[in-house]
């Protein structure tokens, strides 16, 4: 069995809610659905927490934490510290663990907004996903799968 941690930053907590012209209508109630139905039986032998903090630093803490637990693997939303964060990068830098960046808009089309574009935490991880609203994730952790067979 995978353990996988879902970390999900600032304004992230109310997903179908908040602006959802932008970040969709569903939630992540939603996601075991949508990974059931892109990994099909492959969808049981991970085993997924979904953590969510407004907070740099409880985000931080709950990296910490999942590298000491011995977490298999981390899918990263970070929301707008993705932009700005160089303490979440550091964070990412030295726990060592495989992570996903993910995002729900294609930040990249996001052109009327350029910091937009820039991620600080991304180059501490296996790839970026974007665009995809919540199917980015499930993206993201049949990634993370792909690479632990790889290993
Ligand atoms: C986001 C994109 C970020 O720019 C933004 O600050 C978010 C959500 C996304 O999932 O598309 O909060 O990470």
């Amino acid at each position: 069995m995978h353990r996988f941690l879902v970390v999900n930053g600032p304004n992230l907590g109310h997903l179908g809610v908040r602006q959802p012209d932008i970040y969709g209508t569903r939630s992540m109630d939603d996601l075991p659905g949508i990974l059931r139905g892109l990994l099909g039986e492959r969808a049981e032998t991970v085993k997924i927490e979904i953590f969510q903090a407004n907070g740099e630093g409880e985000i931080i803490d709950r990296l910490e934490r999942a590298r000491e637990e011995g977490i298999d693997g981390l899918v990263l939303n970070a929301g707008a510290y993705t932009h700005t964060s160089l303490a979440l990068a550091d964070c990412l830098a030295w726990i060592g663990l495989p992570c996903v960046e993910v995002h729900l808009s294609n930040v990249l089309a996001r052109t009327e907004e350029p910091l937009r574009q820039i991620t600080l935490t991304g180059k501490h991880c296996l790839g970026v996903v974007a665009g995809f609203g919540l199917d980015s994730y499930a993206l993201a952790v049949a990634a993370l799968l792909r690479h632990m067979e790889q290993q």
